[in-house]
């Protein structure tokens, strides 16, 4: 059964009254199939996400709840994306390890720090609906679901499909749905008594996609790499960093962390301590230029991404390289981006589309770094270090 694409008519030859003609009689041809499907009783449904994948009776699916919070966290004191994406790939990773078609939350939570253009209310009667709107966005504005479907299959929590899912699992009772709370993977896919049931519930707290997460370590258990995600960017988003990317042509880039990783805190003494001591020494130009000489030869184009908000800070770079932001592209980024996350998924694309790219921290032995503080939080609050031989 094929449903017309009305996105082929071409607009400008035709009437308004044409269009709408149109328009009418495809929403009409929805509703007859959707009310077709419906008294069939069946779940199978054409349409995906707006996508065409054909479904199939016996698929099955994994709910995980309706946000992606940070390992271990709220969204309210979530480092970033990046955080949240180690507890989405974690349950992806499951739906994998289960084959079952995994129910992605349709927003995700945004920590206000990295959402500029958020609006916040500060008025005592702001529904908790309006924060939430003002601090999450759409999971497909950042991620392309269709591309993430080619290895995973998705639906999102808003989706026809899902009503259809929760309403038929009602019907079926018992082999409807299980609420597998603290049920260990392992048991889930070796235990038959999970493997015909529709929907396999995990909701605990938000907190549990940190629990599930655990063994993380144990590399054979890992089988979705850390790219994964950051390459299934939302088209729109893709499509930017590509233009972006040509006009850079051949580039390197480094990334700096700044901003809240460099929060300090006083001891008893009220000396100011950091769980990074060198990091903000070796994000600072100077010793920037330093540390990258052996790497990048003068002259080069170098794509700086950063969350330092002192203007021109990286400006002595200058010396030796010619600088690009994506501030300079705010052409090509600002009908594009809502927030903060979506910046991120385009700067990433860049730096991953660099001849050279220089993280602030080595994350695997090949790595090029800024620093050699480790990454991974360490406890132990140092005294910062502000000096350096030789630079
Ligand atoms: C609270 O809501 C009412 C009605 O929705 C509105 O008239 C009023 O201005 C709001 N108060 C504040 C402080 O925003
Ligand atoms: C999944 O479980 C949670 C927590 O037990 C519950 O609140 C939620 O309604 C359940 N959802 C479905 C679709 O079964
Ligand atoms: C590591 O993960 C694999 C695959 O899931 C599993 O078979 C193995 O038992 C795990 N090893 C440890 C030490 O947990
Ligand atoms: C980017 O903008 C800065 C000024 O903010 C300018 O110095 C630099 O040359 C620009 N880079 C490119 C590649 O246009």
């Amino acid at each position: 059964m094929a449903i017309p694409k009305t996105s082929k008519i071409k607009p400008k030859s035709r009437s308004p009254i044409f269009l709408l003609t149109i328009s009418i009689s495809a929403i009409a041809l929805l509703y007859l199939i959707s009310t077709l499907i419906s008294t069939t009783g069946s779940t199978r449904v054409l349409n995906r996400n707006n996508n065409h994948i054909h479904r199939t009776d016996s698929e099955k699916f994994l709910y995980w709840g309706n946000r992606i919070d940070c390992p271990g966290k709220h969204c309210d004191s979530c480092a970033g994306l990046g955080h949240q994406e180690s507890s989405l790939r974690c349950a992806l990773e499951e739906a994998i390890v289960l084959q079952r078609t995994f129910v992605m939350p349709s927003r995700m939570c945004i920590n206000p720090i990295h959402n500029n253009k958020g609006i916040f209310h500060h008025s005592d009667n702001v529904s908790s609906e309006e924060m939430w709107a003002a601090s999450s966005c759409a999971m497909d504005s950042l991620y392309d679901l269709d591309l993430i479907s080619n290895t995973v299959p998705v639906i999102l929590d808003n989706s026809k499909t899902w009503f259809q899912v929760m309403s038929t699992s009602m019907k079926l009772g018992s082999r409807g749905v299980a609420h597998v709370e603290g049920v260990s993977r392992v048991d889930l896919k070796e235990s038959g008594q999970y493997y015909k049931i529709l929907l396999v519930n995990r909701t605990a707290s938000h907190l549990s996609w940190f629990m599930e997460c655990k063994d993380r370590n144990n590399r054979s258990a890992v089988l979705l790499p850390h790219s994964f995600l950051p390459s299934m960017a939302a088209k729109k988003l893709r499509d930017a960093a590509e233009k972006i990317i040509s006009l850079l042509g051949d580039y390197d880039a480094i990334h700096v962390r700044r901003g809240d990783i460099l929060k300090t805190r006083k001891d008893r003494f009220g000396v100011a301590r950091t769980l990074h001591p060198h990091l903000d020494r070796d994000t600072r130009p100077q010793f920037i230029l330093c540390r990258i000489a052996n790497w990048i030869s003068p002259g080069r184009m170098l794509f700086i991404a950063s969350n330092e908000k002192t203007p021109n800070f990286f400006s002595p770079l200058s010396v030796r390289y010619k600088l690009a932001y994506s501030s300079n592209y705010s052409s090509i980024l600002d009908p594009v981006i809502e927030n903060n996350y979506q910046l991120f998924m385009i700067e990433r694309l860049i730096l991953a589309g660099a001849r050279k790219y220089i993280k602030t921290y080595k994350e695997s032995d090949t790595d090029l770094s800024l620093t050699d503080d480790p990454k991974k939080n360490t406890k132990i609050w140092q005294l910062p270090v502000y000096t350096k031989e030789g630079c």
